[in-house]
C-alpha cells in the first residue's frame, strides 16, 4: 500500500475474508495486531512491527464487552475512532477490522473458548475471573477470521499473552503468536489506554510501580533473595500510594510461583490501584 492510501474500513467479517483472500492469491504475508482502540504509540510499535514481519497489517479495534466484569470500566473505556483512523493511517495500516458487538456475537452466540493453566496462575484471574474466557474467546475469533500468518500482543498484558499462545497452540490455530516489548513513557510508565484515567497527581506517583519492579528485578539479579528484593518493591508500590492486587515473582513462561532463582526464567508481575485506576507492568530479570 502506498503511503498516500488510507487503511480499508471493514466492518464485517466476509469483507475481511474477501481482502485477505485477495491478498493471499499474491502470496502476501498478513499480519493482525488485535486492539480495543485508544491507540498509542505502544500499539503504533506493535503495528512497525507487523509491517517488518509482513507484506500486509490488519489492525483490529472492538472493545470486547466479554472480557470486562459488569464492575469495570466497559461503558467509560476511552473511544477515540476516529483518532485511532487517523493514526492507522500514519502508521500505514493495510487494513482496519472494526467489527460491532452483533457481528462478533450474533444472536444465538453460545461457544465460549474456556482456558486454563496459565490462564489460572492466580493473577489477573484472581481479581478478573471471567477476563481470559472473553480475551480467548474473541482473539480465537479474530485469529481465525483474518487468517493472518502473524499477530502481535504486547508484553504489558504478560499474562494474555501467555494465555493467547497457549490458546494457539492449543486450537491448532496456525497464526504465530509474537510477544512485543512495552512501550514506556519517559518516566518509565507502561503505555496504556487506562492511564488517562490519572489524576495528574496520579500519574506523578504512578512512575513507582516501573521503579519498584526494576528494582528489584536488578537486587535479584545480583544474587538477593528473591522475597527480600519483592519485600523491598511492596514498600516502594505502597509509599507512592498504590493499594496493591499482586506484586509477585514468576516463571516466565509456566506463571508458577518461583521462590528461587535458579528455579527458571523469571519475571515480575504486578497489578495495583491507585485512586480507581488499575494499573498492571510487568519485567524480566535478566
Ligand atoms: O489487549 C487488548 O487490547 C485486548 O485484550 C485484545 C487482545 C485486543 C482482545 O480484546
Amino acid at each position: 500500500m502506498s503511503e498516500g492510501n488510507r487503511p480499508a474500513l471493514v466492518g464485517n467479517v466476509a469483507g475481511l475474508r474477501e481482502i485477505v483472500g485477495r491478498w493471499r492469491a499474491e502470496a502476501a504475508r498478513v499480519a493482525l495486531v488485535p486492539t480495543m482502540g485508544a491507540l498509542h504509540a505502544g500499539h503504533i510499535s506493535l503495528i512497525e512491527r507487523a509491517r517488518q514481519e509482513a507484506d500486509r497489517v490488519i489492525v483490529s479495534i472492538f472493545v470486547n464487552p466479554t472480557q470486562f466484569s459488569p464492575s469495570e470500566d466497559f461503558a467509560k473505556y476511552p473511544r477515540t475512532f476516529s483518532d485511532d483512523l487517523q493514526k492507522l493511517h500514519t502508521a500505514q495500516t493495510d487494513l482496519c477490522f472494526a467489527p460491532d458487538v452483533t457481528e462478533m456475537y450474533p444472536q444465538g452466540f453460545a461457544t465460549n473458548v474456556l482456558v486454563e493453566g496459565v490462564a489460572k496462575a492466580d493473577l489477573e484471574d484472581h481479581f478478573r475471573p471471567t477476563h481470559f474466557v472473553g480475551v480467548a474467546t474473541i482473539v480465537a475469533k479474530l485469529l481465525i477470521q483474518a487468517q493472518a500468518d502473524i499477530a502481535l500482543f504486547g508484553e504489558k498484558d504478560y499474562q494474555q499473552l501467555q494465555v493467547v499462545r497457549r490458546m494457539a497452540i492449543d486450537l491448532d490455530i496456525p497464526t504465530r503468536i509474537v510477544g512485543a516489548p512495552t512501550l514506556r513513557e519517559p518516566d518509565g510508565l507502561a503505555m496504556s489506554s487506562r492511564n488517562v484515567y490519572l489524576s495528574p497527581d496520579e500519574r506523578t506517583h504512578a512512575t513507582a510501580l516501573y521503579r519498584a519492579l526494576r528494582e528489584a528485578a536488578s537486587r535479584i539479579k545480583a544474587g538477593d533473595r528473591i522475597g527480600d528484593a519483592m519485600r523491598a518493591a511492596t514498600e516502594t508500590v505502597v509509599g507512592a500510594g498504590f493499594e496493591i492486587d499482586y506484586l509477585e515473582a514468576r516463571h516466565a513462561d509456566t506463571l508458577a510461583r518461583i521462590a528461587d532463582r535458579d528455579e527458571g526464567p523469571i519475571r515480575l508481575l504486578a497489578a495495583a490501584r491507585l485512586g480507581a485506576t488499575r494499573l498492571i507492568d510487568n519485567i524480566a530479570v535478566q
